[in-house]
Order: structure tokens, then sequence, then C-alpha cells
């Protein structure tokens, strides 16, 4: 491996619109502590030293508005590279993806929406990729027993099972990936919809893409720290963090 090819590349997925977070600016553009989702999450990646390009994959309309933003929070001593993303995350990050130079080996995929994520899980799940894994995410144990139901909205739904807890994670991002596996299912799966779907249920995340077409995906510790920001209460719990944070710089 080259020096370049060892150092990741992250892609970012920033163009959604946050509906769940309610009406306001696109969610990666909402402020956390008087700065944007998004800033806190290139920053979060940026500090890691396993992290040498960040592709942001911004709101079609709203590129030159992000570019703008990255450079008025000092972001512009980084390589930070702008581009336009899509309709659904998984476009999103395909088009991030493919502005990936061609040596960068290791890619890592954050979400915009978490902002918090402590460089030490970046670190982890980089360092995993390096030591062999094809596709890792960092998960936490769940709080709350989980049952499946048969979905049945506005109406009690009959349970179906409850999947033994110990063995269910909640997975958050970066999830990071050898690129070429990475690139694969992408391109898989973007074939796949053009010849009309499988009717199998969507993948909402990159490491299910990679289970989809039969790779392997390892676990490492994400932390709570980490969650994604996705109801109002979430930005609420976010400020405090961001808070509390901030005191102990202050020590
Ligand atoms: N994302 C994206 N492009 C899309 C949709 C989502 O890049 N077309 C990104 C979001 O910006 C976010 C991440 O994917 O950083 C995770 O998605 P989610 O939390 O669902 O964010 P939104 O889609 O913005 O929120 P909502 O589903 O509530 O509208
Ligand atoms: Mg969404």
């Amino acid at each position: 491996m080259n020096a370049s090819a060892a150092v990741a590349a992250a892609v970012v997925p920033a163009a959604g619109r946050g509906e769940r977070l309610g009406p306001g600016a696109p969610k990666a553009l909402r402020e956390l502590g008087g700065v944007p989702l998004l800033v806190h999450a290139v920053r979060a990646l940026a500090r890691s030293r396993a992290v040498g390009l960040v592709v942001v994959a911004a709101p079609a309309d709203g590129v030159a508005e992000v570019v703008a933003l990255l450079d008025s929070h000092g972001l512009d001593g980084k390589d930070i590279r702008v581009v336009a993303g899509g309709a659904t995350r998984q476009e999103s990050v395909r088009l991030g993806l493919a502005a990936i130079p061609a040596d960068v080996e290791i890619v890592l995929v954050h979400d915009a929406a978490r902002p918090l994520v402590p460089v030490e899980v970046v670190d982890a799940v980089a360092a995993a990729v390096r030591a062999g894994a094809e596709a890792v995410v960092p998960a936490v144990p769940l709080a709350d027993t989980v049952k499946r139901v048969e979905p049945n909205p506005g109406r009690p739904e009959p349970v179906l099972d409850t999947p033994d807890r110990s063995t269910l994670r909640a997975v958050q991002t970066p999830q990071g990936f050898r690129r070429a596996t990475l690139v694969e299912v992408h391109a898989k799966a973007l074939a796949e919809e053009a010849a009309g779907g499988t009717g199998a249920p969507p993948v909402t995340d990159d490491a299910g893409l990679v289970e989809r077409f039969g790779g392997k995906v390892v676990v490492v510790p994400g932390h709570e720290e980490a969650f994604k920001v996705t109801r109002p209460l979430d930005l609420v719990l976010a400020e405090a963090v961001l808070a509390r944070r901030r005191a102990a710089d202050a020590y």
C-alpha cells in the first residue's frame, strides 16, 4: 500500500431534507451550538489522522452554499470537496464515492446527521478496515426490548416475536469499507433498481448493501454520543452533550 492508499477518504451524505426534524432548513444546515450539523460532522472526521479527504454530498440546490459554509468555519485547510447529492441517501453516497481519487483504498461513510461522533470511533472503524475487514460498522447494544410486529398503522399491531436482545445492535456511522467493495455493491444496487427492483425490503445503510450481496460485515464498538439527530428531541440532547463538552474543555 502506498501512503495515500493507507489514508481513508470519507463520504458525508448531507442532502436530506430532515422531514422528521420538522420545518426549517435542510437538516445538515440546522445549527447545534451555533454551528451547522454538517460542520460538526466534517470536523469530527477531519480530526482523525486516518482521514485524508472528506467528500460532502450536499443538497443539489445548495452546493455553493455548503462550500461557503465550510470555508467560513475554517475548514478550508483540509482536503474537503463538495458534490451535489441525490434523491435518496444511497444515491448521495454513490455520487460522493464517484468523486474519490482512484488510489484511495479505504472509504468511510458518515451521516451529516451524526455531528457528535467521537474521533475514537472514526479511528477504530478505519483501523478495522486497515486490518483487513471489508466492511465495518460501529454499533451499540439496545436499551429497549425489540418486538417484530405485523405493521398496521393506527391500530393495535400483532406481535410476531421478540428477538433475543443480547444479539441485537443499533448501528451508527461512520461505516468503513474497502473501497472496491463499496463501489461494487452500490453499482449492483443501482443495476437492480434499474431492472425494477427485487421486492426485498429497502436497505437503509451501506453495510446493508454489502450484506445484501453476500459480503461480510463486522461490528466494532460505537458510542452513545454518535447518535443520529432525527427528531426534535435529538437536537435537545445534542445541545446538552455539546454544552457538557464545552464546559469540560473550559476546565
Ligand atoms: N441523505 C442524503 N441524501 C438524501 C437523503 C438523506 O445525503 N437524499 C443524508 C442525510 O442528509 C443524513 C443521512 O443521509 O445526513 C441520514 O439520513 P436521515 O437521518 O434520514 O436524514 P434526512 O433524510 O435528512 O431526514 P428525514 O428522513 O427525516 O427527512
Ligand atoms: Mg431520511
